[in-house]
Formats: structure tokens, C-alpha cells, sequence
């Protein structure tokens, strides 16, 4: 059973987040001096919630836009979602927002780089938080050789808000080849875990790289 790291040993195994994260580190903790792991995981978590923040104030933002007041309804709340998917990633609206590099972004949930290796998943909208925990229970109740598939989880939030996962290389599907191996993955998740494989969505952009191997990144909806 795949344990859950945890941020901190994360840090502690990649020791050139210090280096990454330690510029931030007295601006948002109001610290000098060398970083830590303890103060970089502190400034990590701020980071996080500032791009938590990010993600709301965008939904509220895209609507008012829009429609000229805020979003008010849970409808309207699913409106600015589909607002949100509908922006063009090159403009640079999200990273803008969240002040985060964008990996990707997916019907309920966007993919920021928190630290190189750290790909931080915040769902979008409180309701999808569910997928994260979807996501960390399964990766918690993973034999070894099906946790060979799935990008591990770092950590998650108490509200299943946000999760950490390692970061993975994007698939280019038009290598030769890639389409088999992706397929050699789904009959390998399938053989393994049936009924996991009948609740993913096994798309082509649901699957990653990982030190060359391939793996899926998003098992947390169908
Ligand atoms: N660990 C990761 N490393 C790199 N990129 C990632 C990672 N996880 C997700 N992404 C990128 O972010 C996108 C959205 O993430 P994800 O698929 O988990 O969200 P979702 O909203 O559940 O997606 P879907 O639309 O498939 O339901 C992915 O398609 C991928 O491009
Ligand atoms: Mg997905």
C-alpha cells in the first residue's frame, strides 16, 4: 500500500526546491537567512493558498466579465467554469492569476508546477474536490504493482481542495509507437485493477511520462 509522502519529505528527498523556493522565502514569510525545509515548506504552503485564492477570484472574475455582476448561484458558478476552460492557454490569464506555471487544465481541475518535479492540482471549484480524493484513495489503496501506473500523490488538503502529485512529462502522441504503449498501459491497469479501469477515463491526455515510462496522471473521474 503506497503511502502518502507528504510535502516536507518531498523537499527533503529534492533539495534543490530550497534553492527554487528560497528567493520567495522573506518576502512572504518576512525571514532572511538561509531557507529550510521547514520555512520552504511553509512558503510552499502560502503559495498554495495564494493560488487557491487565485482560482476563485478568476471564476468571479471571467463571470463579471461577462454577464456584468458576480456569480451568485451554483449555476453560475458552473457558467464561469466553462468560461474558464474557454480561455486561451498562450495568453496566460491563469498563470496571470495564480501566479503559478500552467501544466494543464482539465474539466474540473487545473495542473500548476508548485516546484520543478511538483505538480499542485487545485480543483476549480469546491464540488470537484471529491476528484482529489478519489485520486488519494485510490493511490493509498494501490498494490505495488498497479502503484507502478499512477503518478504518485504527495499530499492533499484536509478539504480535498488541493493536491500534490509528481510532476510528469506531456505524451507527444505523434511519436511513432506512443499509442501502443499507452495501450500496453490501459491492459496493464486493466489486468491488475478492473474495476479501477472501468471508472477512470483512460484518454490519450490522461496519461504522462515518467523517466520515460508511461503513467496516468488523472485517476480521480470518469
Ligand atoms: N502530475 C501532472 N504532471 C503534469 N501535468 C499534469 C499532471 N496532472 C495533470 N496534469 C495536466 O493537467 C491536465 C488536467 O489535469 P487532470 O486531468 O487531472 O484534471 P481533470 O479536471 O480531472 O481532467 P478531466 O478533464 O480529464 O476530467 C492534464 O490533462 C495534464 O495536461
Ligand atoms: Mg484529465
Amino acid at each position: 500500500m503506497p503511502a502518502i509522502l507528504g510535502l516536507e519529505a518531498w523537499i527533503e528527498r529534492h533539495p534543490g526546491t530550497l534553492q527554487t523556493c528560497g528567493a520567495d522565502i522573506p518576502e512572504i514569510l518576512g525571514i532572511s537567512g538561509p531557507s529550510s525545509v521547514d520555512h520552504c515548506t511553509r512558503a510552499l504552503h502560502e503559495t498554495i493558498s495564494v493560488a487557491v485564492r487565485g482560482v476563485d477570484l478568476l471564476i468571479e472574475e471571467v463571470f463579471l466579465e461577462r454577464f456584468g455582476e458576480r456569480p451568485r448561484h451554483h449555476g453560475d458558478i458552473f457558467i464561469a467554469l466553462s468560461l474558464i476552460q474557454e480561455l486561451p492557454p498562450e495568453r496566460g490569464f491563469i498563470e496571470a492569476a495564480v501566479n503559478l506555471p500552467l501544466l494543464g487544465i482539465g474539466a474540473w481541475r487545473v495542473a500548476l508546477r508548485l516546484a520543478p518535479g511538483l505538480a499542485l492540482k487545485i480543483s476549480l471549484i469546491p464540488h470537484a474536490s471529491q476528484f482529489n480524493e478519489t485520486e488519494e484513495q485510490i493511490w493509498k489503496d494501490a498494490s505495488p504493482e498497479l502503484a507502478r501506473w499512477l503518478v504518485p500523490v504527495i499530499d492533499i488538503a484536509h478539504d480535498g481542495r488541493w493536491i500534490l502529485m509528481n510532476e510528469v512529462d506531456r505524451i507527444d502522441m505523434s511519436v511513432a509507437g506512443t499509442g501502443q504503449l499507452i495501450s500496453c498501459a490501459i491492459a496493464a491497469i486493466e489486468s491488475l485493477d478492473p474495476d479501477l479501469c472501468a471508472s477512470v477515463d483512460l484518454s490519450d491526455y490522461n496519461f504522462g511520462l515518467s523517466d520515460g515510462k508511461v503513467v496516468l496522471l488523472d485517476y480521480g473521474n470518469d
